[in-house]
């Protein structure tokens, strides 16, 4: 019989800088006022300096590992799902296997937007339901605060840096991840993008002088696209397990507006207590908003074991979708891992691996 992939651990990291809308009132022509009717935001995290995609997503991922005590040496697969990574290539989840010390994983990025942890889950799951691995690492990981332009006060206030993390694992006991629906529309792509640094308009100081390295949104146009498919991703994914609303515990929505959330749940006919809501606190992480919210909705008691829960987000791309599954946590295993030593020892290794290729270098350098 073919594996069910369970949600055994999960872990957030978000930076310690806090910027207040009241400090975003310095920076550009706007209001806290303005901000929290518009959008619910009060605050958001920005990364200091040194902190980057992978150290957040790694951060992220050793929390979950240990919650679901697994070694990272059993992590068969890495998903980050990311817009804002440490650099085009390489991928930011081969950091993230390195910096964890997960050495028998494989790892890549994904690149669906805001959308991009529904899409990570989906893969990384039916890879597991496949039999092909038995267990995964899915990451939402943003540094968002460093492509976007402080002097445009459309974006700017939107976004935060954080990142999120689940482990999925392959086990006989039903449950875990029940069904996805993807969906793109790429007729959209110019309502929010990062125009500059690809192949199609490599980076040069005309891009720079034109600001095409920064995000640019057309705000309302998006809130329309998102309010009409954060209900319909919804109602599809339920109905394509066979079960309706009523069955549905919990929806964590990806935290891009506060408006759209609640008109998604208006045309929905779903109770607003029933909707997991964190954006006052960090704005829109992007591909970490979901993980995020579902850490926070586990700590406050809001998602308990058996519940069913519909994640569901749009994005850039454009890009939307939903996934449903049933909450499961840790299974039962008699071991203890101490994640501290791990990242001890997976620093020790790279430091290692770095200096022994500096060697074999300079081995081959002489003999040349
Ligand atoms: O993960 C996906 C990411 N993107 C989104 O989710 C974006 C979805 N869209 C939105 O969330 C909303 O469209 C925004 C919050 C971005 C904007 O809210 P809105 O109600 O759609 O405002 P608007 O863009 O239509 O602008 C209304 C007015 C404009 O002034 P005028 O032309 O009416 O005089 C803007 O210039 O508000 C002005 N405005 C602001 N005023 C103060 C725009 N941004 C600001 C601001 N502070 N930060």
């Amino acid at each position: 019989m073919s594996p069910y992939a369970h949600i055994t651990g999960w872990g957030m990291a978000v930076p310690e800088n806090v910027l207040t809308n009241f400090e975003l009132e310095k920076i550009v022509a706007t209001s806290d006022e303005w901000i929290i009717s518009h959008s619910g935001i009060r605050e958001r995290r920005i990364a200091q300096d040194g902190q980057t995609c992978s150290s957040l997503a790694s951060e992220a991922a050793l929390k979950a590992l240990e919650l679901a005590n697994v070694y990272p040496t059993d992590v068969d697969l890495i998903i980050v799902a990311t817009s804002s990574p440490d650099q085009i290539f390489p991928a930011t989840a081969c950091s993230v296997q390195d910096a964890i010390g997960a050495k028998n994983a494989g790892a890549f990025d994904l690149s669906a937007a805001c959308t991009g942890f529904i899409y990570a889950l989906d893969m990384a799951s039916n890879a597991i339901r496949s039999g092909s691995i038995k267990t995964a690492l899915v990451i939402g990981s943003e540094t968002l605060s460093r492509f976007v332009n402080w002097q445009d006060r459309n974006t700017c206030i939107l976004f935060g840096d954080g990142a999120g993390a689940f482990v999925l694992q392959a086990s006989q006991e039903p449950g875990g991840f029940l069904g996805s629906v993807l969906r793109s529309d790429g007729s959209g792509a110019d309502l929010l993008t990062l125009p500059a640094g690809g192949s199609k308009q490599p980076a040069s100081p005309t891009t720079v002088k034109n600001g095409s390295h920064y995000i640019q949104m057309k705000g309302r146009e998006v809130f329309r696209f998102a309010t009409r498919v954060m209900a319909q991703s919804t109602t599809e994914v339920v109905q394509k397990a066979n079960l309706n609303l009523q069955d549905i515990q919990l929806i964590v929505p990806h935290q891009a507006n506060q408006r759209i959330i609640e008109t998604a749940a208006k045309s929905l006919n779903f109770p607003l207590e029933r909707i997991m809501i964190n954006i006052d606190r960090y704005g829109n992480t992007s591909t970490a908003s979901i993980p995020i919210a579902v850490c926070e909705a586990v700590q406050n008691g809001k998602i308990n074991q058996g519940d069913r829960i519909v994640f569901v987000a749009f994005g850039a791309g454009l890009t939307y979708g939903a996934a449903l599954v049933q909450w499961s946590g840790p299974l039962p295993v008699k071991r203890k891992v101490h994640p501290a030593r791990y990242r001890w020892f997976a620093r020790l290794r790279s430091l290692t691996l770095r200096w022994w290729r500096r060697i074999e270098g300079w081995i081959w350098g002489k003999h040349a």
